[in-house]
């Protein structure tokens, strides 16, 4: 399935940053001084391009669809469960930023506590949340959509797709994935 293939390429896209991050928290833990201005290009990453490029087409595209046409058992998976890990993101998401601010303010050792604390609740809970969309949540939805319904919802992801690279959404995270594995994950 067209949208099933490229949200799975986007969930391992998220966790090569996934793996980013925690090699960035593990140096710091290590002596690493925190890089402010990395720390906000990750943000930046995860709010444009895993919250708005990625959940933006479960939460406008696939998951409605799948609670309308389901119903019961779709409803307690998204509405109870991913619609709501999303919104627990965007909390360490914000929480992780705050960190970062007051840090800036005032170097003190419980703030980068808060830094790596956040960014690292982030990458534990979106590593657990795309390995049961991947196993569990994207399987049913193949399981149980009728292929009308899916050559409407592969439209509409299409279209989406288009004007986000007409913006140069993907280009632009892609580049900076790239830039930031090239140098925290060469040596591994
Ligand atoms: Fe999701
Ligand atoms: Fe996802």
């Amino acid at each position: 399935m067209y949208s099933i293939d490229l949200m799975v390429e986007e969930h391992k896209n998220i966790n090569r940053m996934l793996a980013v991050i925690q090699k960035i928290c593990c140096g710091i833990l290590e002596g690493e001084e925190v890089d402010d201005t990395e720390h906000r290009e990750i943000i930046d990453f995860v709010r444009n391009y895993a919250n708005l490029h990625h959940h933006g087409k479960e939460e406008k595209i696939l998951f409605p669809e799948m609670v309308n046409t389901i119903g019961k058992v779709a409803d307690q998976v998204i509405t109870h469960g991913m619609l709501v890990e999303h919104q627990l993101g965007r909390a360490h998401v914000m929480a992780w930023e705050t960190a970062l601010n007051m840090y800036k303010q005032n170097p003190k050792t419980e703030f980068k506590l808060d830094i790596i604390t956040e960014a690292m609740g982030y990458a534990h809970l979106l590593q657990m949340h795309t390995e049961k969309e991947n196993n569990a949540v994207y399987p049913l939805s193949e399981r149980t959509l009728p292929a009308e319904l899916w050559e409407d919802i592969n439209n509409r992801v299409k279209i989406f797709e288009e004007e986000q690279t007409k913006a140069g959404v993907q280009e632009k995270y892609l580049n900076l994935l790239a830039r930031l594995e090239e140098k925290y994950m060469k040596e591994r």
